[in-house]
């Protein structure tokens, strides 16, 4: 990890902050990237750069200003989402539906394309998209976020096999709840409710998603790519 060039997108909140500050009390050089208005902690002296994950040229731009800074680029580490209304899908509006679909799925693709572009000509990288537990499983009333994270599984599972022989693995992480700000629009009731469906009975902590990335974006991570790691608490059945 000590020296690794790491761009964290979706990094000013949740667990892209999380990680962010594991990986770099652990020696690597690490960079920001989040919406232009996003706000980020107050005591992280975080070298940022403004990103549109939904916006493809948005982040071409930023992966690149973001290498430019690091004088290079190892690891690049996706966590901008977006929950959405927890709704029926029969009322859920196309452009609420559209706009998941683009923030987390089309999103993913941009990130992997603008990293792929870098780390390929180097012969070494690491890609790690937050999925969900929603994309294997479905959660009810979150149908467009379920398949934007299916989605996302489907296209690590892809690319990892399209690469698997230049030195950069693409794998995902797919979590149950974890107590981050993305949840602040459930109600109590709501959160006590993915809590219940988790065998351990709780939901996770942002360290314990970021102590799994940091293992995951290790160069002692080699053999692993296109897969997807369970942070599921026991949820997970596959
Ligand atoms: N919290 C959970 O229970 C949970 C469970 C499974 C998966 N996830 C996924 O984990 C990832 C991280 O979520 P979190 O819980 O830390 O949430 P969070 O809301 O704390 O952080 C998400 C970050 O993404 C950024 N973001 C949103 N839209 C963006 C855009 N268009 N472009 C750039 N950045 C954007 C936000 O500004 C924010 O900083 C998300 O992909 C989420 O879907 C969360």
């Amino acid at each position: 990890m000590t020296g690794d060039r790491i761009a964290i997108v979706g990094a000013a909140s949740g667990m892209g902050a999380a990680i962010f500050a594991r990986l770099r009390a652990g020696g690597a050089a690490v960079v920001g990237l989040d919406l232009a208005d996003a706000r980020w902690p107050d005591d992280a002296p975080v070298t940022r750069f403004a990103v549109d994950v939904a916006d493809h040229g948005s982040v071409r731009a930023a992966i690149d200003a973001a290498t430019a800074n690091l004088g290079g680029l190892d690891v690049v580490i996706n966590c901008a989402g977006t929950l959405g209304p927890v709704e029926p899908t029969l009322a859920a509006a196309p452009e609420t539906i559209q706009r998941i679909l683009a923030v987390n799925l089309g999103g993913a693709f941009a990130v992997t394309q603008a990293a792929l572009a870098h780390l390929l000509p180097t012969g070494y990288g690491r890609i790690v998209h937050i999925a969900s537990i929603a994309g294997k499983e479905g959660n009810p009333e979150m149908a467009a976020y379920s398949a934007s994270k299916a989605g996302v599984i489907g296209m690590v599972k892809a690319v990892g096999k399209e690469y698997a022989d230049s030195g950069v693995t693409i794998n995902a992480i797919a979590p149950a709840a974890i107590d981050t700000p993305l949840l602040a629009g459930l109600s109590d009731e709501q959160r006590a409710e993915r809590a219940a469906i988790i065998p351990m009975g709780r939901m996770g902590t942002v360290g314990e998603v970021a102590a799994l990335v940091e293992y995951v974006v290790s160069r002692e991570a080699s053999f692993t790519t296109g897969f997807v790691y369970d942070l599921s608490g026991g949820r997970a059945s596959y």
